[in-house]
């Protein structure tokens, strides 16, 4: 990209912390600027980074351990001068929330301070965040068509911490927001700034007239555009003075960059696929369920819900493994197993375990092999006894065999692999 020529881009890449900007009379001021209060449950994705305990900026969580932000956040920083707090609307609930550990930082090599070119970078954490309503990662773009999307007059919404006024250097406590309009497709002129500025660059949003726009603080922060899910397309990184007519803001496109997103950690790039390799485990009278998760969902980006018919009984996971306990006995169970991620949710996988449950009537005082107890219940290859279960008195297992002590039900339970069975034999 070619500096600018006719005017010079201001930019400042960061903007001091201004503690009394948590005034009350702060929250009612026009934000971003031109916006209104916004609130993290509406952009989950976004946390608000420290620089050196001085400068603020934003960034999305793409996945639950990587934050894409401005790459003019990052450089001059040492991954330990970077502060990051997720789950917070007003910069001074940093205390009341957990502070992300940053494991190391990563401004994009190609990033240009002269024209601000590939302002891109990725903050890894030191560990997963807990997801929860209030932290959660948002998709990227890969669904879309790079050369078309996103379309001059798409909606879209700003948010962030920065300044409120062009004129008031107080960044805000609170979360704004603000909508914008995309004003230039991924080919065409952004507004005055000529043909210098490189559409594939950056995504041109405001408003045609000004006055709606982000500022200082704000940089590294979501354009977010709504598709069939919430679509990071954009990172607040310049502008020419802020919500000037003519000078909308200029949003690093994250479409150019995709390929070097993928190249910096494990990101999902669709909704999940359906998990495989479902296995029901009988634990007595417990189930375990386990599964394997599809590779498309990047490394703990999904959260999987487990549900048990005919119970309803449910489970919510971020691991491949879920223990139902007290299900209903004597009816057939199945279990359903989906994934959700920042694109949506999955088809479901469903298993029904094959508890056999074979009734034999045998005699007081009988001898019966394990051997021929497995193939009752169709076990023929060879199956480890793992528990008489239920009737301890009924009967019991002397070396290979069961033998039948009481008259009552004597239920055996067999594993073969991870399915249990049981055969329960009637004692008379
Ligand atoms: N560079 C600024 C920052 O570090 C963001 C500037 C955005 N300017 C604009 N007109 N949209 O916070």
């Amino acid at each position: 990209m070619k500096a600018f020529s006719i005017f010079s881009l201001i930019v400042v890449s960061a903007v001091l912390i201004n503690p009394a900007s948590a005034s009350a009379a702060q929250l009612h001021k026009p934000a971003i600027i031109g916006g209104s209060a916004g609130s993290i449950d509406n952009s989950p994705w976004q946390v608000f980074i420290v620089m050196r305990g001085t400068s603020q900026c934003s960034g999305s969580l793409v996945s639950p351990t990587m934050v894409v932000t401005a790459a003019h956040c990052l450089v001059g920083y040492a991954a330990n001068d970077i502060r990051v707090w997720a789950g917070i609307s007003k910069t001074s609930e940093r205390s009341l929330t957990q502070e992300m550990p940053v494991a190391s930082t990563n401004a994009n090599p190609s990033f240009d301070v002269r024209t601000f070119s590939n302002d891109i970078g990725v903050i890894t954490l030191g560990k997963p965040v807990d997801i929860t309503g209030k932290v959660y990662p948002i998709a990227l773009p890969f669904g879309v068509t790079p050369s078309t999307w996103p379309a001059a007059g798409t909606a879209g919404t700003i948010s962030g911490w920065g300044v409120t006024s062009p004129s008031n250097a107080a960044t805000s406590d609170q979360l704004m927001r603000a909508e914008v309009s995309v004003l230039a497709g991924p080919a065409e002129p952004c507004g005055q700034y000529g043909p210098d500025l490189d559409p594939a660059q950056d995504v041109c949003a405001g408003s045609p007239v000004g006055a709606v726009d982000a500022c200082q603080g704000d940089s590294g922060g979501p354009l977010v555009i709504q598709g069939t899910v919430p679509i990071l397309a954009g990172l607040v990184s310049s502008g020419n003075e802020c919500a000037k007519a003519g000078y909308p803001g200029l949003y690093t496109r994250i479409t150019s960059f995709l390929p070097w997103l993928q190249q910096q950690g494990s990101i999902a790039t669709a909704a999940p696929e359906a998990p495989t390799e479902l296995v029901a485990t009988n634990l007595g009278s417990r189930v375990g369920v386990t599964w394997k998760a599809p590779s498309n969902t990047g490394s703990a980006s999904t959260i999987w819900t487990v549900t048990a018919a005919p119970s309803g009984q449910m489970c919510v996971t971020a691991s491949t493994t879920c223990e139902f306990d007290e299900l209903p006995s004597g009816q057939e169970l199945s279990f359903t197993v989906a994934g959700k991620n920042s694109f949506g949710t999955g088809p479901v996988a469903s298993i029904s375990p094959q508890f056999s449950s074979v009734t034999k009537i045998r005699k007081l005082g009988a001898v019966i092999p394990v051997k021929r107890i497995a193939s009752w219940a169709g076990i023929t290859s060879q199956a480890k006894l793992v528990t008489i279960s239920e009737s301890p008195r009924i009967c019991s297992v002397k070396a290979t065999d069961v033998v039948l002590k009481k008259r009552g039900a004597c239920v055996v339970s067999l594993s073969r692999g991870k399915i249990s069975h049981h055969v329960a034999i009637a004692v008379v």
